[in-house]
């Protein structure tokens, strides 16, 4: 881990989920003549510059790969169109039967734009480390499953219920083309990978381990034989106190935090030696003023005595104002 040990002895680095987006207007006048997002997920010149706005305007301390969580059902066959307003809609798997012919060559060379992404942010900002990511295996079944953003989640907690087998083989296909795609993007140059399970929160404890921890361990233990210097990202977002049987499962490098942690996580991350990365409410990043700098400084008061990356409780959104981003990032440069 020797670049961000490195960073960390420092000071408190800071990056932002989603900071390539639409709250800056050089990504929307990319995003107006290409309306069709995955198109820009897959021009490896648009995705790198993409990925770089953020880094040119700001100065993050990481890159991370512009691209969506939800190229792998792609890959897998299925279409995915992203709407306005309604957000992303992908053709609905009904069982695991679909994939039985299923040719993981096949679906890697559709991902392959990616790696040319990868390899011209290297290219272009060397010094930068850069974080590849995938979504995490329940929660990309999630949006195979309900074929979009759902509010209450209903079709995939019946369906678990109704056929765990069948969903357990088909989670342990979108693992382990997970694994394949974070490999590439490893060979390809990314020096960090995250797995976003932004839908972790929704499993009881049983389905959470069956779920979540052991597809997520899977991408641990695989990753790790291979590369055993590149560091892991896990982001079990709203876990709550499933998070406890995450870690004590999963050998985390480092962990993403939602805004609703339990507190006892920062003396057990500590003796596991987990970096703490989080986790400004994007809200009070959107409302600025005094409340996001005494927000920002309880933030870094918090985590002083812990390994800690600064960043969000989750996404970006895209009404945040510039000058609020500027404004968190001086805080946290000069704290
Ligand atoms: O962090 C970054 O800057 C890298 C890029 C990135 C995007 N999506 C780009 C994106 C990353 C890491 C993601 C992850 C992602 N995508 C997650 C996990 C994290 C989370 O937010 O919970 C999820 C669940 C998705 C699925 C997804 N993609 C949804 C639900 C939506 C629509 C909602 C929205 O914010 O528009 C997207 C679209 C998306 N992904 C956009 C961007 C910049 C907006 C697309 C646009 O320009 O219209």
């Amino acid at each position: 881990m020797n670049n961000l040990s490195k960073l960390l002895k420092n000071k408190t680095p800071i990056w932002f989920m989603r900071q390539a987006g639409r709250y800056l207007p050089e990504y929307k006048r990319i995003r107006k003549k290409e309306k069709n997002f995955l198109n820009l997920c897959f021009n490896p010149d648009l995705a790198a510059e993409i990925s770089l706005q953020p880094i040119n305007r700001f100065n993050f301390d990481f890159v991370i790969l512009f691209c969506d969580i939800l190229v792998i059902p792609y890959a897998l066959g299925k279409e995915v169109d992203f709407k306005e307003k309604l957000g992303p809609i992908i053709e609905k798997t009904r069982n695991v039967s679909e994939f039985k012919n299923l040719n993981y060559d096949t679906s890697m060379e559709r991902l392959s734009p990616v790696m040319e992404t990868i390899k011209k942010i290297k290219e272009q900002r060397p010094e930068k480390n850069l974080i590849g990511f995938c979504g995490g295996p329940f929660t990309v079944l999630t949006y195979m499953i309900e074929g979009g953003t759902s509010k209450n989640h209903l079709l995939i907690k019946k369906k678990i219920k109704e056929n765990r087998e069948d969903f357990k083989n088909l989670i342990k296909i979108i693992t382990n083309l997970s694994i394949k795609y974070l490999e590439l993007q490893i060979i390809s140059g990314a020096n960090i990978v995250k797995v976003f399970e932004s839908w972790a929160g929704l499993l009881d404890e049983k389905d959470y381990d069956d779920f979540v921890i052991k597809p997520n361990k899977k991408i641990q233990e695989d990753l790790k034989k291979k590369f055993p210097s590149i560091p892991i990202i896990f982001f079990p977002r709203n876990s709550g106190r499933n998070i406890f049987s995450f870690i004590k499962n999963i050998d985390c490098d480092i962990l993403s935090l939602d805004k609703e942690f339990p507190k006892e996580l920062l003396n057990l991350a500590k003796e596991k030696k987990i970096i703490l990365q989080g986790n400004l409410d994007p809200q009070i990043l959107i409302e600025g003023g005094k409340k996001l700098e005494d927000e920002v400084k309880k933030i870094m008061m918090e985590f002083s005595n812990y390994n800690h990356i600064f960043n969000l409780s989750h996404g970006i959104l895209p009404i945040t104002p510039i000058k609020n981003v500027e404004k968190t990032i001086e805080i946290v440069r000069n704290f």
